[in-house]
């Protein structure tokens, strides 16, 4: 009991630097913001947010940019992603990672334990497993 009152409040704690990451948002062509907090299994956490490009393929979704800063400073291992998705000036919305965020995630996380977490407010979210998300993912 006392266990999951402790891990409700970081979960709320990770909600709100994905918010906070998502205002870092650089999307002039879809108009749609979003933020992503992944926690390493340290408990280190790294953020991200969806960055656009005029040329469309070259955007790069929220959940891969916080993916890349922790592997490019040498932290491999995860617990879980919080995402969260809206409308710029909006409300959030139900946001699911795209398939290759979630074969990024493959990379480095066991499908069978890393949480997905969409989540529209602090106490409002969806906790998948990635093996539900991708359950036929590319592996060497
Ligand atoms: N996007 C993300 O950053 N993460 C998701 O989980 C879904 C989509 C971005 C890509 C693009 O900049 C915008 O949202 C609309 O597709």
């Amino acid at each position: 009991m006392e266990e999951q009152v402790i891990r409700k409040t970081e979960l709320a704690e990770l909600i709100r630097a994905a918010v906070r990451a998502r205002e870092g948002s650089y999307c002039p062509y879809s108009g749609f913001a979003v933020g992503a907090a992944l926690q390493a299994k340290d408990g280190s956490i790294f953020t991200g947010c969806n960055i656009e490009n005029a040329a469309f393929s070259p955007t790069c979704c929220a959940e891969r940019v916080a993916f890349f800063k922790a592997v490019s400073g040498g932290v491999t291992e995860f617990e879980r992603i919080v995402v969260v998705g809206g409308r710029k000036d909006g409300d959030m919305e139900k946001t699911t990672p795209c398939g290759v965020c979630l074969q990024v995630m493959l990379e480095f996380c066991d499908p069978e334990t890393f949480e997905v977490i969409s989540a529209r407010t602090e106490k409002e979210y969806e906790v998948r497993r990635l093996t539900e998300l991708l359950p036929y993912g590319f592996k060497l």
